[in-house]
C-alpha cells in the first residue's frame, strides 16, 4: 500500500474508533496508537489546551515535554495560528522544543471545536528530514476533524 492508501484505511479506522466511544483520552489514545502503527512515525501525540497552556495527552513514542506555552515551539504556533505548521526541518524552525533530539521533521494539526477555536493538537515526529507533505496535511487534518467530535465535548 501506498502512503495514501493507507492513510485512507485509518481514516476508516478513525471513524470506527470515534464512533464507539466518548471518552476523550481513550480516543486520543487509540488514534494515537492507531497512526503511530500504521505509518511508523517516531513520536505520535496530543498536546490538549488546558488552563492557558498545551498539556501533554495521550501519545506513543519516547518521553515528551508536559507543558507548551501559546506561540512556543511548532505545537503553540500551530496553536496560535489556529492552522497546521508543516516543518521539514527543525533545526530551521525558530523555537522548536527538541523534546526529543532524535527529531528531525514534524507536522501539527490543530483540533477545533465548533466554533473553530483550537482545542488541542495533533503532534507528529519523524526522525527523517522532510517526512511531511500535503498528503500527510491532507489526511491528518481529516483525523483531527474526526477526533475533535469527541476530544473537544466537555468531559
Ligand atoms: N517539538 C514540539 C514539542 C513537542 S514534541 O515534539 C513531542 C514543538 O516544538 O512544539
Amino acid at each position: 500500500m501506498n502512503k495514501e492508501e493507507r492513510y485512507l484505511q485509518l481514516v476508516e479506522q478513525v471513524r470506527v474508533l470515534v464512533d464507539g466511544e466518548d471518552d476523550a483520552v481513550a480516543v486520543m489514545a487509540n488514534v494515537s496508537a492507531a497512526l503511530h502503527e500504521a505509518m511508523g512515525f517516531w513520536w505520535t501525540g496530543f498536546y490538549v489546551v488546558r488552563n492557558g497552556q498545551l498539556r501533554l495527552g495521550p501519545f506513543q513514542g519516547p518521553v515528551a515535554c508536559t507543558r507548551i506555552a501559546h506561540g512556543r515551539g511548532v505545537c503553540g504556533t500551530a496553536w496560535a495560528s489556529n492552522a497546521t505548521v508543516l516543518v521539514p526541518d527543525v533545526e530551521q524552525f525558530p523555537g522548536h522544543i527538541a523534546c526529543s533530539s532524535d527529531s528531525r521533521s514534524e507536522i501539527v494539526v490543530p483540533v477545533r471545536d465548533d466554533t473553530g477555536t483550537v482545542q488541542a493538537v495533533l503532534d507528529i515526529d519523524s526522525r527523517e528530514l522532510n517526512s511531511f507533505d500535503n498528503i500527510d496535511q491532507h489526511y491528518l487534518e481529516r483525523v483531527a476533524d474526526i477526533v475533535a467530535q469527541v476530544v473537544c465535548k466537555p468531559y
